[in-house]
Formats: structure tokens, C-alpha cells, sequence
């Protein structure tokens, strides 16, 4: 028997404090930093409208089949496919996901140590007066460093471990409900300065004016990636978060909630960065620096620069650690009820194995920068495989789940809430997740990976 035959599962105190807990993972490094550089990378404008398209057809469906199947379920990744598929290898979709976790949290809190020096240098006022070639320079020797990076990544992770050892309720919603609204207004004030500047008119067409001749396959895999990471989709954080979620609260409300939010701030930090990029002159294909530069140089072109700095970084740790603590939660959730480990001593393990991996990717910019595989650093090669691997399959696996095995019934029952909400759309969500979401996952799979040539 698990743990939680014993003790009533915790669960999330309010409807708001669901859709506060969810936008807390979706929303974070992932739209802020992610979004700008990766879409910097492939293009601009078309690969948006892919990243679009596949939030609809394939990022809604998984998200409301995650939801379903952890509140059916009552259970971490692991155990929901066990109690819902029992003796069947679905479970090894759960075990994914878990994996999944460990990647991604070791790259994450590398990038959200960057954030927390970024802190310090805005207290400092480090970024008065510098030009786009010293911001570059700054950044550049701060990440090839050793021992500053690896310190507040390792900070990072403390933090982390912090919330989520105090569990759900008590962690999670309380940050989320207040800082995040606060982000946003921030950055839309940066959308402002931005999108006044000279010659930011060039970033608002490279962002919105789609060129589908310059997509690759490769740039699709990166949408669909992008899209699952966005989202916090493909390995059990929103069936974990499912599983605290009430009966009587409404799954497919809270979907799209989520994914316009997450949606909508992605496309704000766009706005927010390409036009300073095109006038600064930065190269859009800078990679994971773009946003760490490109930001200073937008605060020194404003009125209390200084402050907004500030307080911009300030919130956008506290975004990355409202996604962090749902990744961590994951792997945490897993050894507490399948494992029957306690929860402080589960959070400790794994936030140390996580760590370990870190260390790695962090020195990926330092001293081990020419130790590569498959042509990718540590740092990428975690980046690649979880996010453009391991979660499209995952996702891919969920929906198959939902559409094939688990079928219309306990899907309808369980997203309607035992018929108390009328579910018109049904059809259209089957329709989905049995055909479109597999097949189009399968399709850039082969494309992406160059397993077939167009
Ligand atoms: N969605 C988060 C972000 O955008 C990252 C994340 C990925 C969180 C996967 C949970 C699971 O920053």
C-alpha cells in the first residue's frame, strides 16, 4: 500500500489557486528566455506560426489528457498509468517522465542561476553604460566562469528543494498567486520601451512576418519542442498537478486558461526583445545569451532602468522557480507514493542526483566547452533530448493512452466531471488525441530527425 492510502492526498486550496499553480509551470524560463532565442534561431515569424499550430492541435489535447488522467488517477506519473493500465508497460511512460525531469531540471537551474547573478548585477547597476559588445562580454565571462555559476545554480536548486519539501499546498500557490501578475506588467512595460525604439520596426517583422521559405525541418522539431516545454507537457507535471486538482473544478476551463497565458506571455517577451535586438543590432541567432543581453541594454535605455532591472529579474527567478518546483515535484511525488519515501528525504535525494547533472551542464560553457556529443555540449544535449525527444514521445504516448486504451468513456466521465459539465467539443478532443496529435508528432519526428528526407 502506498502512502496515500493512508493520508488524504493534499490537494490545491481554490480554483484560482490551480490555474495559479499550472500558469506557475508553464510560465517561466521557457517563454522569457526559451521562446526569444529559439525562435531568434529558426527563423522568426514562421516558426511562430508552426509553435501556434501545434499549441492547438497537439498542446491543448495533451495538456487536458494529462490533467484527466492524474485527477482520474489520484496518483504521481508513475502510478497513475499503473493503477489506470495495471499489469500493462504503460507505466514506462510515467518512467519517461521522470527522466524527462531529471534533464530538464539540470539544465533549468543552470540558466536560472543566471538569473539570480543577473540579481546581484542590477543591484550593482552593472549594466549603466555599457554597449551591446560589453554586455556580450559580461555575460560570456560570467557562464564560462566555474565557481560564480555553479554557486547560484546550486542556490537555484536549494530554493527549489525548499518549496516543494514543504509540500504542495503550502509551497506552490502561495508564490505563484501574486508575483505572477506582477511579471507580467513588467513585461509589458518592456514591450513599451521596446517597441519605441529606433528601428524596432524590423523586430515586430521578424517576429510576425512569416518566411516559410527559411524553415527547416529541423526548426519544426524545435517548434513542437518549444511547444511541449512551454506547456510543461509530456512528462507527468500536469498529471502530478492533475492528481491535486478538485473534482468539481473544470478541466478544460483550466487548459485553456493555461495555454493562452503561457501562450500569450511567450509572444510578449518576442515583442519585448526583437525589436531592442534589430536595434541594437544583435544577432537574433545569438543562441541562450540573446535575452541576458538584450535585456540590460533595453533597461539603460529607459527612465529607472535601474529599478525595473531589478525588479524584473527578481521576478523572472521567481517564474523559473514556480516551473522548477513543478519538475522537482514530479520526481518527488514519484518517490514518495510509489517509493514510500518521506517527503523531505526524497527531495534531498533527488535534488542532489539533479545537481550532479547540473554541475555538468554548467561547466558545458567553461572548462568543459570541447567536450561534445552528437556535436552538441552537456548543457544542449540535455536541452535536445528532453525537450525535443522525450517530450513529444511522452505526449505522443499520452494521448495515445487516452484515445486507444483508456477510450471515450473514462475520459468523458472524468473531464466532464462525472457528467455535471455539458463537453460539446468531445469529438473534436477525441478526434485529436486518437489521430491528429499522433500522427503529426510522428511526422516531425522523422522530418526533424532526418530519419526521411522532404
Ligand atoms: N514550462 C516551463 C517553462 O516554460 C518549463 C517546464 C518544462 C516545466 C517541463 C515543467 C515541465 O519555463
Amino acid at each position: 500500500m502506498s502512502n496515500s492510502d493512508f493520508n488524504p492526498r493534499d490537494s490545491f486550496g481554490s480554483k484560482f489557486g490551480i490555474i495559479a499553480a499550472a500558469a506557475g509551470s508553464a510560465v517561466g524560463l521557457g517563454n522569457i528566455w526559451k521562446f526569444p532565442y529559439v525562435a531568434g534561431q529558426n527563423g522568426g515569424g514562421a516558426f511562430l506560426v508552426v509553435y501556434l499550430l501545434f499549441i492547438l492541435a497537439i498542446g491543448l489535447p495533451v495538456m487536458l489528457s494529462e490533467f484527466s488522467i492524474g485527477r482520474r488517477a489520484q496518483r504521481n506519473a508513475i502510478g497513475s498509468f499503473k493503477k489506470l493500465g495495471p499489469g500493462t508497460p504503460w507505466y514506462l511512460v510515467g518512467v519517461m517522465g521522470v527522466a524527462a525531469a531529471f534533464l530538464i531540471l539540470s539544465f533549468y537551474s543552470a540558466v536560472a542561476g543566471w538569473t539570480l547573478e543577473y540579481i546581484t548585477k542590477s543591484v550593482t547597476n552593472a549594466f549603466a553604460e555599457r554597449d551591446e559588445n560589453e554586455l556580450n562580454q559580461m555575460f560570456v565571462s560570467f557562464i564560462s566562469g566555474t565557481w560564480r555559476p555553479l554557486f547560484w545554480q546550486l542556490m537555484f536548486m536549494a530554493l527549489t528543494a525548499w518549496i516543494v519539501a514543504a509540500g504542495i499546498k503550502k509551497g506552490i500557490e502561495k508564490y505563484t498567486k501574486v508575483l505572477m501578475p506582477l511579471l507580467v506588467i513588467m513585461i509589458v512595460v518592456l514591450c513599451v520601451r521596446s517597441v519605441t525604439l529606433p528601428g524596432a520596426i524590423e523586430g515586430l517583422s521578424f517576429l510576425f512576418k512569416p518566411d516559410f521559405s527559411a524553415l527547416s525541418a529541423d526548426a519544426v522539431l524545435s517548434a513542437l519542442g518549444q511547444a511541449f516545454f512551454s506547456l510543461s507537457l509530456g512528462m507527468g507535471t500536469l498529471i502530478t498537478y492533475g492528481s491535486y486538482i478538485r473534482k468539481n473544478d473544470n478541466l478544460s476551463g483550466t487548459v485553456i486558461q493555461v495555454s493562452a497565458a503561457d501562450t500569450i506571455i511567450a509572444i510578449m517577451a518576442g515583442v519585448a526583445i526583437f525589436p531592442a535586438v534589430f536595434a541594437f543590432g544583435i544577432d537574433p541567432a545569438e543562441g541562450p545569451g540573446l535575452v541576458f543581453i538584450t535585456l540590460p541594454n533595453i533597461f539603460q535605455q529607459m527612465p529607472g532602468g535601474y529599478f525595473f532591472a531589478l525588479v524584473f529579474f527578481i521576478l523572472l527567478s521567481v517564474a523559473a522557480l514556480t516551473s522548477s518546483i513543478s519538475v522537482l515535484e514530479v520526481v518527488v511525488a514519484y518517490m514518495v507514493e510509489e517509493l514510500n519515501l518521506a517527503r523531505k528525504r526524497a527531495t534531498v535525494l533527488a535534488t542532489v542526483m539533479i545537481s550532479v547533472l547540473g554541475v555538468f551542464c554548467t561547466l558545458s560553457f567553461g572548462v568543459m566547452s570541447d567536450v561534445s556529443l552528437f556535436g552538441m555540449v552537456f548543457f544542449d544535449l540535455m536541452d535536445f533530448t528532453a525537450s525535443n525527444l522525450l517530450l513529444p514521445l511522452g505526449g505522443c504516448l499520452i494521448v495515445l493512452f487516452v484515445g486507444w486504451y483508456l477510450g471515450p468513456g473514462p475520459s468523458r466521465r472524468e473531464i466532464s466531471n462525472e457528467g455535471e459539465i455539458k463537453l460539446g467539443y468531445f469529438p473534436v478532443f477525441m478526434f485529436l488525441v486518437k489521430f491528429v496529435a499522433p500522427f503529426a508528432i510522428t511526422l516531425v519526428f522523422i522530418y526533424g530527425l532526418g530519419l526521411m528526407r522532404l
